[in-house]
């Protein structure tokens, strides 16, 4: 029997505030995973300013991928493929690893492939589980999306449920700024809630009426705020730890209802998380909890995995070069590309 020859991919992210290049060993073995993050850049600002994205992504891009091979210990002429986000994301920063992909795909004659930003956040959870292989049900939270997905098989998705307005992580960077936590919310939030009460002050969980796997977060997000103004026109001092314990709460004991009524619904006893809010220290646990209850298996990518990373741009990048899947030279960014869509 001959031995089947390792597939390598460069992978390449820029779709947000992370310039971040990866290489990736036959879909689920990352021997590089750099990221260089403009957070510090933003918090200046509150929050992530486009203009600024894009330029930072152009100074950092090309040692981003230098560093990436290097750790590797590859070459560019050790390459397979070249996977690479063209969206969703803002289309200034996606650009600039397109037009990076392309230049690379097109001077080591390279197949390209585009992929999806949120089939990235997937496929993070194939790279410590080794053993995950679809069909599982799987919860994206990030800052810009709020996605139940019944994954069926490697790049066949079906979107079960959606947020009708804020994405999980806009609305925890909303009350972070509310509360004065500063950018980005969600990770200070999940720190300070540790020291308060999440039962102190009960915040609504909304339902969407027409589909009970939907969800919407910016009637919580307003019903902060007015607990907030209520205090202030009362002179009363709010105890910061116990809104943002109870704000987590809210979000975290929806999020686990609408998704494991899912899993059960599909049938399916596997569920992932994925996606910046993947990392919250209390929604892991919820569904630790929860899916030991109820005999479900439960996978979840490692934190640096969580966050925007090229790593999970390879390994959902490696399914879609097996299936045959290139991109041209003429891969646009689409900032506004759905799941699914190519
Ligand atoms: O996936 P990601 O890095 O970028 C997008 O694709 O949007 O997600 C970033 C989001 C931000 O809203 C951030 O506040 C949130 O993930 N986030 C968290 C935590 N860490 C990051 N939210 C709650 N708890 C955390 N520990
Ligand atoms: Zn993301």
């Amino acid at each position: 029997m001959t031995e089947e020859k390792d597939v390598l991919i460069l992978a390449i992210e820029s779709s947000c505030d992370e310039t971040a290049a990866s290489v990736v060993k036959n879909g689920r073995e990352v021997l590089s995973n750099v990221i260089s993050s403009q957070i510090e850049l933003h918090k200046l600002y509150g929050g992530v300013v486009p203009e600024i994205a894009s330029r930072k992504h152009i100074e950092k891009i090309n040692q981003v991928i230098e560093e990436a091979l290097t750790e590797a210990g590859v070459t560019l002429d050790d390459l397979d493929a070249v996977g690479v986000t063209y969206g969703p994301g803002l289309v200034g920063a996606l650009l600039v690893g397109v037009a990076e992909a392309k230049a690379i795909a097109y001077a080591k004659k390279l197949p390209l492939v585009g992929v999806h930003h949120i089939e990235g956040h997937i496929s993070a959870n194939y790279i410590e589980n080794k053993e995950l292989e679809p069909p599982f049900i799987c919860l994206v939270v990030s800052g810009g999306h709020t996605h139940l997905v019944c994954v069926k098989d490697y790049g066949t998705y079906e979107i079960i449920g959606r947020t009708r307005d804020d994405a999980a992580g806009e609305a925890f960077d909303k009350v972070a700024r509310a509360i004065g936590l500063g950018y980005p919310g969600g990770p200070k939030i999940d720190k300070v809630s540790k020291e308060g009460n999440p039962e102190a002050i009960h915040f609504p969980r909304a339902k969407v009426n027409e589909s009970e796997y939907d969800f919407s977060f910016s009637g919580l997000k307003s019903a902060v705020l007015n607990y907030l103004n209520g205090c202030q026109m009362k002179g009363e001092e709010y105890n910061q730890a116990d809104v943002a314990a109870s704000f987590q709460k809210a979000v975290v004991d929806v999020l686990v209802e609408h998704s494991l009524h899912a899993v059960e619904t599909y049938g399916l006893k596997k569920f992932a998380i994925a996606g910046g809010v993947a990392s919250n220290s209390s929604l892991r646990k919820a569904f630790e909890d929860e899916c030991e209850k109820r005999q479900i298996e439960f996978y979840h990518p490692s934190p640096v995995y969580c966050t925007d990373n090229a790593a999970m741009i390879g390994v959902a990048g490696y399914y879609e070069y097996q299936k045959g899947a290139r991109s041209g030279l003429d891969l646009n960014a689409v900032p506004n590309l759905k799941l699914g869509e190519r």
